[in-house]
């Protein structure tokens, strides 16, 4: 028998918004979501989902096992809120000051649970077992390896991770699939300048940490113009420069940070490397030391080819072949990457603006909303696209 997707997504939609706007209404930022993982938890084990609480700290896992052996597909939701204060005005807008879910993934878990639902009615139409992953801590970047270290790649380890992104670049009814790379790794770096302060009037008895930072930020400039592949993606940004507190004293010390983003591991290494070199030469070259440190956050999102074409073709039953597109990349970083790592997968971007209704303000801006057809849409491809991996046949 085969499932009817998209009408039993739209059955759901009240549900779909009404939970959307109750964990609108009651945002949690990162490790801290224990209302909204207590519902999702409840949620699961209502459909009569194994639930495992508390892996990596917040976050839920559900196992839901089909009829027979077959693959282990993960399916991703984060939960987390942002630390912005809401500006808009909706019945629905966040009740907690200083806190809002500025990014969509009110509607990300919202999905999740639509699916499950979806899922646990099936569970004979399809092979192996659903493994939902309920993540916390997406935008500190910390909360997808918070659940690969309490195990939730092992026992059973998947065989694809799927997820998606509600997304307000692009219009509702569209989709994007990107086959490959569609999101940076991020990299955090810090350099820490020394040099010899001193009277500012007497500038040759000091070693200027000063000028040597304003050396080393326009040379950090060639790496992207003169090292990086004229066609390949990079970024080395400068977030902040600190140094000296009077008009009248050169420093002792400046520290800079910043981060990078890259697609391609090579060109990750490369640009360390070429960071490292430019910060301690220039510096010495100044009579100066430069100190870097550089922490990995997360790798770049790349999507297995295989899985991105099967969901893209899922995707066009649902909104039509002349809406799916397949060039949606960003330099902005997703931690799902961890959950892919080794594993493939696919994660894509589901079309959530509505310019007329002024629902398209950007990702983490405080007005930010989305149109909520964008629920459903989500729910039927996420449903379709789980259940085809662990082997539902129409
Ligand atoms: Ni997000």
């Amino acid at each position: 028998m085969s499932i009817d997707f998209a009408g039993e997504a739209m059955a759901l939609q009240s549900e779909l918004v009404e939970r959307r706007r109750d964990f609108h209404r009651h945002p949690e930022p990162a490790f801290q979501e224990t209302r909204t993982a207590g519902i999702v938890a409840a949620q699961l084990s209502e459909l009569g989902i194994e639930v495992r609480p508390e892996i990596g700290r917040t976050g839920v896992v559900g196992l839901l096992d089909g009829h027979r052996d077959g693959p282990t597909v993960l399916v991703r939701a984060d939960m987390d809120a942002l630390p912005i204060h809401e500006a808009g005005q909706s019945d629905y807008a966040s009740r907690t000051p200083g806190v809002m879910h500025a990014c969509g993934h009110d509607g990300h878990t919202s999905i999740g649970l639509a699916v499950a639902r979806i899922l646990s009615n099936h569970r004979s139409e399809f092979d192996g077992r659903i493994k939902f992953v309920f993540q916390p801590a997406e935008e500190i970047g910390d909360g997808a390896a918070a659940m690969v270290a309490d195990g939730v790649l092992e026992n059973p380890r998947p065989d694809f991770s799927i997820g998606l992104h509600l997304w307000n670049e692009l219009p509702v009814g569209q989709v994007s699939v990107t086959p490959g790379p569609c999101m940076a790794s991020a990299d955090v770096w810090h350099c820490t300048i020394t040099g010899y302060g001193g009277h500012g009037a007497l500038p040759h008895l000091t070693q200027d940490p000063i000028v040597a930072a304003a050396q080393i930020v326009s040379a950090l400039q060639t790496i992207v113009s003169r090292n990086l592949k004229p066609l390949e993606g990079g970024v080395v940004s400068v977030g902040s420069i600190h140094g000296g507190d009077a008009f009248n004293v050169i420093p002792p010390l400046v520290k800079l940070e910043g981060t990078i983003r890259t697609y391609q591991p090579e060109t990750r290494q490369m640009i360390h490397q070429r960071l490292v070199d430019i910060c301690e030469g220039m510096a010495a070259s100044m009579s100066c030391r430069a100190e870097v440190d550089i922490a990995l956050m997360t790798p770049a999102v790349v999507n297995d080819p295989a899985v991105a074409e099967q969901i893209a073709a899922i995707a066009a039953r649902h909104v039509g072949e002349q809406n799916i597109r397949h060039d949606i990349c960003t330099m902005g970083s997703e931690d799902m990457s961890r959950l892919m790592e080794d594993i493939p997968g696919c994660y894509f971007f589901v079309g959530s603006a509505n310019s007329e209704r002024r629902l398209d303000f950007p990702h983490h801006n405080p007005r930010f909303d989305f149109d909520e057809q964008a629920l459903t849409i989500g729910t039927a491809i996420l449903a379709e696209a789980a259940a085809s991996l662990a082997g539902y046949k129409p």
